[in-house]
């Protein structure tokens, strides 16, 4: 299984994760043997990048929700976005469903979030809404949140771009430098969004704040109130750092899509002004670093594909060498241990 450009996916490869579609239905299933004309639809698509394999044995990938959950996710967010927008009665409850099943599949203590999703640009908002809920509900459980508190902190994760419903959408996809008045007019979705959830009842007023305060930062710098430390709360601090790191791996805020370890290091680097280091460093003990499909170099010059990756070990088949086409554990303790990643 690899992550690989389109550009290099070859005519017979096997898709080694779904698509979905916008509306959270399976475009091109598991499995899929990619012919031309498959591949030229993603690349009119804008597909950059899929994950792929060349034998069946080779799709095992196990992301942090079940491919289920994920698509079912993506539904329930796109739905109650489009809903906003059109100004249409909010109903919550498909979402309050899927938080139940998030909640639920990220309890296995082992579990990282340890797969880049594919994105294109046309329904980025919705699968970035998931991703941050995905992120910020492995965060919560990794810092021992109790399941009221870890749907609570959820729930907020998956809505806090809700508010966007609200904006303009020439703003929403405008592509370049927003002018002072369209970035006045950005801001104020955090606020929206802290309106429209607060007023749904069975919807918790801390999920509304997480909507609230996921653009403020540590030194006063964020918006809209400038919330300095301790005056953010926990979720948002938790969602803050979750939503920066999808927004750098899927390459929307930077020039370039961040690896994983890369937007870490970013994201440590701007701690403690703008980020709490204390979330910092519980992301990075809830994602993946090198995520499954990484092509690594090893201190001992080999060459390794991750295969699977837990909070206990890293599991890489060796590329090339002698023991071309061998598994190896990879222990945080073991002196076998990744150089930099390749690919
Ligand atoms: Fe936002």
């Amino acid at each position: 299984m690899r992550y690989l450009p389109l550009d290099e996916v070859k005519e017979g490869m096997l898709l080694a994760r779904s698509i979905f579609g916008e509306d959270g239905r399976t475009l091109l299933a598991r499995g899929t043997k990619l012919t031309k004309g498959y591949l030229e639809k993603l690349k009119a698509m804008n597909y950059s990048f899929l994950f792929v394999g060349d034998r069946p044995e080779d799709l095992e990938v196990k992301g942090a929700l079940s491919e289920q959950t994920f698509s079912q996710a993506v539904k329930a967010v796109r739905e109650l976005f489009l809903r906003t927008a059109k100004k249409q009665n909010l109903d919550f409850k498909a979402v309050l469903d899927v938080v139940d099943f998030m909640v639920d599949e990220v309890t296995d203590q082992n579990v990282l979030y340890n797969i880049i999703d594919l994105c294109n640009h046309d329904h980025y908002t919705y699968l970035h809404s998931v991703n941050v809920g995905t992120i910020a509900t492995i965060m919560g459980r990794n810092m021992g949140l109790s399941r009221k508190e870890l749907k609570e902190l959820a729930t907020g994760a998956l809505l806090h771009d809700i508010g966007k419903m609200c904006i303009d959408n020439s703003i929403l996809v405008k592509r370049g430098h927003l002018s002072y008045q369209e970035y006045e007019q950005m801001r104020t979705h955090a606020k929206y969004g802290y309106e429209l959830i607060k007023g749904i009842p069975g919807l918790g007023l801390l999920s509304a704040h997480v909507a609230y305060q996921h653009h403020e930062r540590e030194d006063g710098s964020g918006y809209p109130r400038a919330l300095t430390g301790q005056q953010i709360h926990l979720y948002a601090k938790i969602v803050m750092v979750a939503d920066s790191y999808d927004a750098m791996t899927s390459g929307r805020s930077y020039r370039r899509m961040l690896w994983s370890h890369e937007a870490i290091a970013q994201l440590e680097s701007e701690a403690p002004e703008k980020y709490d280091p204390k979330m910092v460093m519980l992301l990075a003990q809830s994602v993946a670093l090198y995520p499954v499909g990484s092509v690594v170099l090893l201190n001992n010059l080999e060459v390794g594909l991750v295969t699977d990756v837990t909070r206990k070990h890293l599991k890489i088949e060796y590329l090339t060498g002698d023991d071309r086409g061998k598994e190896v554990l990879l222990r945080p303790d073991d002196l076998l241990k990744i150089e930099r990643r390749l690919s």
